[in-house]
């Protein structure tokens, strides 16, 4: 179980003041998924970064499993992203001068999965994605949808708990970023992952019963 409490974060630029967010609280079930929804500038990368413990909110709180990584120390942090996180981009966050298989590598290496698991995980991978046989081929030989694809399969390689997406189909077009989208949700599903993505497709908003509408950075409704 994930839960935002009263979650807060101001900025302060060259524009002066920037609340990014203002009490922000909601909760998800494992295996559930919630999507962000707004406009660009409403708060949604923050609050994905806040999640992932990437960023510090001011205050509020991010309950995981009744611990509030918030309060973590650095090195717990970088254990709780490491161990408990995947996190899929826009777009291009692959390595491009590593192979496929390679990139797929990255995770494992991390959480200590080495040798036969490594390579089986990885061919499990690759054939849950329909992506078998592509293990020598470059990022730059990939197709939007199938460079995705890898980006979603690198995100989960290691079974994370939580899988954040900013704007995952952004790059897509709307077909493949429609079975993107529900291969996210029903992989999710099955392996119990909680699975938080901002977009602001209005197509993909009808997925899932859980929109959370951010508006500079507020919560519109509640789900
Ligand atoms: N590191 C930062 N420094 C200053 N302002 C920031 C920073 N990150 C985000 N912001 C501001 O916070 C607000 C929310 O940004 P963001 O979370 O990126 O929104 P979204 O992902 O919905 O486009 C915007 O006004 C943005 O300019
Ligand atoms: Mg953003």
């Amino acid at each position: 179980m994930l839960e935002i409490q009263a979650l807060s974060k101001h900025f302060v630029s060259g524009r002066g003041h920037i609340s990014a967010l203002t009490d922000i609280s909601f909760s998800v079930e494992q295996g559930k998924g919630v999507i962000l929804a707004g406009r660009s500038g409403s708060g949604k990368t923050t609050l994905l970064n806040c999640i992932g413990a990437l960023e510090v909110p001011d205050s509020g709180a991010v309950v995981y499993n009744g611990v509030n990584i918030c309060t973590l120390s650095p090195r717990q942090r970088t254990l709780f992203r490491r161990c408990e996180v995947g996190f899929v981009f826009q777009a291009g966050n692959l390595l491009p001068w590593l192979t496929v298989a390679e990139n797929l590598q990255f995770p494992l290496e991390l959480n200590d999965i080495r040798g036969t698991a490594q390579q089986r995980r990885i061919e499990e991978l690759l054939a849950t994605f329909s992506l078998a046989g592509y293990e020598q081929a470059l990022p730059a030989e990939l197709s939007g949808g199938e460079s995705q694809r890898i980006a979603f399969a690198r995100a989960i390689a290691h079974q994370p708990a939580l899988l954040l997406a900013d704007e995952p189909t952004a790059s897509l077009d709307s077909s493949n970023g429609r079975q993107l989208m529900e291969l996210m949700f029903s992989l999710c599903r099955t392996q119990g992952t909680i699975l938080v993505i901002a977009t602001h497709d209005q197509e993909l908003m009808a997925m899932t019963d859980t929109v959370m509408a951010l508006k500079d950075g507020r919560m519109e409704k509640k789900p």
